[in-house]
């Protein structure tokens, strides 16, 4: 049921403070500061074992394991490495036996990634799940894993299984980090960070007003093109493809320095550039790209913090998402980037829930 929202995406995009809070529920353990993931089925010795770790999903799940990436490096030091399911079941990848590989899907029904379970289970990897629906497929089949108990998701385009899919990222990368470099303090305060997590998505949601206007604005446009760094990298991927699937505009995602590198010859006065800029250790290398952008006369949109007016110069639109720690900012800047792709297709008369040639899951290769 819809209630009151005029449709289901919308309704899911404002249930993320529940839902993040429902990804950690019962996981986060203060007396030894760290994330408890008793579906893993693997003892910390078990995960000490581990020097590898290769995520795997398509579509929206395939960002979450590139924000996944980032997250578990810097927090954890183990090597990762993301493939597409459609390309994993299929490439002969060369890994060691103390490989652990996680397959993400909301659904645990995704045809691909089933298949990539099922070879890399094959091949003798230990194959965990990070699922959405109880009792899946790949939820049954796989070694162990997680769910997300982000409720269900009916709207096509996935909005709160991927803020799901982020959050047990970090909790993964917490639990994998205090096993090895974080300390005692440090796993605290993650926590911490962690609990006010469901009070700064809410926060973030108040930005729907204004990102509804900008979405008014620019509706118009032949396409889009978004732009960030880091874990924030993904996040452009997301907001590109989640305006591509509900609006049909042409939408692209890129890392900012990539611009130069050829992407900046689509730059015009009718391609909004989407620039995911907070304040944080490459905030000034992304306003250079921003610049550069602008000296073409391209209209920029930058999701920026709160507190912060040095955007104001540079950008046409500056949304501000709360302050937060790295490890929670891809979460908070997917909020605005569902929203405009939210309410630009609602303006254009798409069929939000159920875009064209789509289907919530895709059961067959
Ligand atoms: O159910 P899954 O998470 O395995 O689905 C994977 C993709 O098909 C899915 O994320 C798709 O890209 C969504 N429509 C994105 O909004």
């Amino acid at each position: 049921d819809k209630g009151t929202y005029p449709h289901y995406m919308l309704k899911e995009i404002y249930e993320q403070p529940n839902s993040v809070r429902d990804a950690m529920r019962g996981r986060l353990s203060p007396e030894e500061a760290t994330a408890k993931l008793g579906g893993l089925n693997m003892t910390n010795a078990d995960l000490r074992s581990v020097e590898r770790i290769i995520l795997c999903g398509c579509g929206t799940a395939f960002h979450a394991a590139m924000v996944g990436e980032y997250l578990i490096e810097s927090l954890a030091h183990i090597p990762v490495e993301c493939e597409f399911a459609s390309e994993l079941r299929y490439r002969n990848l060369p890994t060691d036996r103390d490989t652990l590989v996680f397959v993400i899907s909301q659904s645990g029904e995704t045809a691909d990634t089933l298949a990539a379970l099922r070879e890399s289970q094959r091949k003798g990897h230990r194959t965990l799940g990070i699922c959405n629906s109880v009792g899946s497929t790949i939820a049954r089949e796989s070694d162990g894993g997680v769910y997300m108990h982000a409720g269900p998701e009916i709207g096509v385009a996935a909005t709160k299984s991927f803020t799901s899919q982020l959050t047990i990222m970090t909790l993964l990368a917490t639990l994998l980090g205090r096993i090895r470099y974080l300390s005692y303090a440090e796993g605290l305060e993650i926590l911490a960070n962690l609990e006010r997590l469901p009070a700064l998505v809410s926060q973030t949601l108040e930005l729907d007003a204004q990102v509804a206007a900008i979405a008014k604005k620019y509706a118009k446009a032949p396409n889009f093109l978004f732009m960030g760094r880091q874990a924030n990298y993904p996040i452009a991927l997301e907001g590109a493809l989640k305006l591509k699937e509900i609006s049909y505009i042409a939408a692209s995602g890129y890392p900012s320095a990539e611009l130069k590198h050829g992407v900046i010859a689509l730059v015009n006065e009718v391609t909004p550039s989407v620039f995911i800029a907070p304040r944080d250790a490459v905030f000034e290398k992304n306003v250079s790209n921003i610049e550069e952008v602008k000296a073409r006369k391209g209209p920029v949109i930058a999701i920026g913090t709160e507190g912060n007016d040095h955007l104001d110069k540079v950008a046409d639109e500056v949304i501000r998402i709360p302050q937060s720690p790295d490890y929670i900012t891809p979460i908070l800047a997917s909020i605005p980037l569902q929203l405009l792709a939210y309410h630009i297709a609602a303006e254009l008369g798409c069929d939000v829930d159920k875009p064209r040639n789509l289907a919530k899951s895709v059961t067959v290769e």
